[in-house]
């Protein structure tokens, strides 16, 4: 049995990270933390109760977190993923708010991480401010965990938000660089970064059609919140003119590492000053600064593997 807890920002790829988690035998989803990011965090609480209610696993505990990065900013990713970030199709029976729990989703990792000690698989899906805030009131939280996976960040440079910044690292780069030195200093982190996703991943739309067609209820739900992202694909292409998607890579590789193939271990820091850099990931591949590797990069996962998961999950 593996325990695994979400940290996720409520957009149409955490749904797609969290559909992989929750269908997976031997996976016990312990909770899903949200923090704000592709929307404002009440919108990534319903998102995640949605999804939780078509995947009927509502009695998975859902915690809200962060609502602002570490320095009180906020930008929300509704151009491209939709304002409400699931491409804006509307739920007749949306759950109830209420089901959201009292207990900060900081308290709940740092409850839970004392609860299953070096059990936790931890896959964070959005801006890092929850697990930033989670070290800075335990510095011990991090030695508990069993393991981190994360989305986000980049390789070379290449931003999604910025021209050389990702979008979750940039949306609270402080956050981002207490998590790769506090965590990244104890394990290290396994990182999805931004130009794994578009560059190596190409994802033919035959096959996205072919997926976007499961008639199932789950199937159906899935390929609706998708439109807008993937019409924003087709008008701006990523890298190529394939689809791409993000978050569910860095389940597929938490939870089966086997897909893993190509990784490297590097040291990694988050530019905090720079005036067009902001956010960006630097990675010392020519070890100027000395430093033990402080994350594992994924280059290269079985693609295959990652969608027949995903189609599984949705029949
Ligand atoms: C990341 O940004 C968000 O919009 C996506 O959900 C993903 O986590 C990609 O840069
Ligand atoms: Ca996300």
């Amino acid at each position: 049995r593996q325990l695994v807890v979400l940290d996720v920002d409520g957009g149409v790829d955490d749904a797609q990270a969290m559909m992989l988690a929750l269908t997976q035998p031997h996976v016990q989803v312990l909770a899903i933390t949200c923090v704000a990011g592709n929307v404002h965090l009440d919108q990534v609480c319903q998102n995640v109760l949605r999804v939780l209610k078509v995947f009927s696993r509502l009695e998975v505990p859902v915690f809200a977190g962060a609502s602002l990065s570490l320095l009180g900013t906020h930008v929300d990713a509704g151009h491209y993923l939709g304002q409400d970030g699931m491409g804006d199709v509307p739920d007749p029976d949306p759950p109830p708010a209420d089901l959201v729990q009292s207990e900060h989703a900081v308290s709940a990792l740092l409850r839970l991480s004392g609860e299953y000690p070096g059990e936790i698989n931890l896959i964070a899906t959005g801006p890092l401010t929850n697990l930033a805030l989670a070290l800075r009131m335990d510095p011990d939280f991090p030695a508990r965990l069993r393991k981190l996976t994360l989305m986000g960040g980049n390789i070379y440079g290449l931003g999604n938000v910025t021209p050389s910044a990702e979008y979750n690292f940039w949306c609270d780069p402080e956050a981002a660089h207490v998590v790769l030195e506090g965590y990244g200093s104890l394990f290290p982190i396994t990182v999805v970064p931004w130009e794994t996703c578009v560059q190596d991943h190409d994802i033919s739309w035959d096959t996205w059609d072919d997926i976007c067609a499961i008639p199932t209820e789950r199937g159906q739900f899935h390929a609706a919140i998708q439109q807008q992202m993937i019409s924003t694909q087709k008008k701006h292409r990523l890298f190529s003119a394939h689809f791409h998607t993000f978050d569910p890579y860095a389940v597929a590789v938490a939870l089966c590492p086997e897909i893993l193939c190509k990784t490297f271990y590097v040291y990694a820091r988050v530019e905090l000053k720079g005036d067009i850099t902001r956010g960006t990931m630097v990675c010392d591949y020519n070890d100027k600064w000395g430093k033990p590797p402080n994350v594992q990069v994924v280059k290269k996962l079985h693609l295959p593997s990652v969608l027949t998961m995903l189609c599984k999950a949705l029949e």
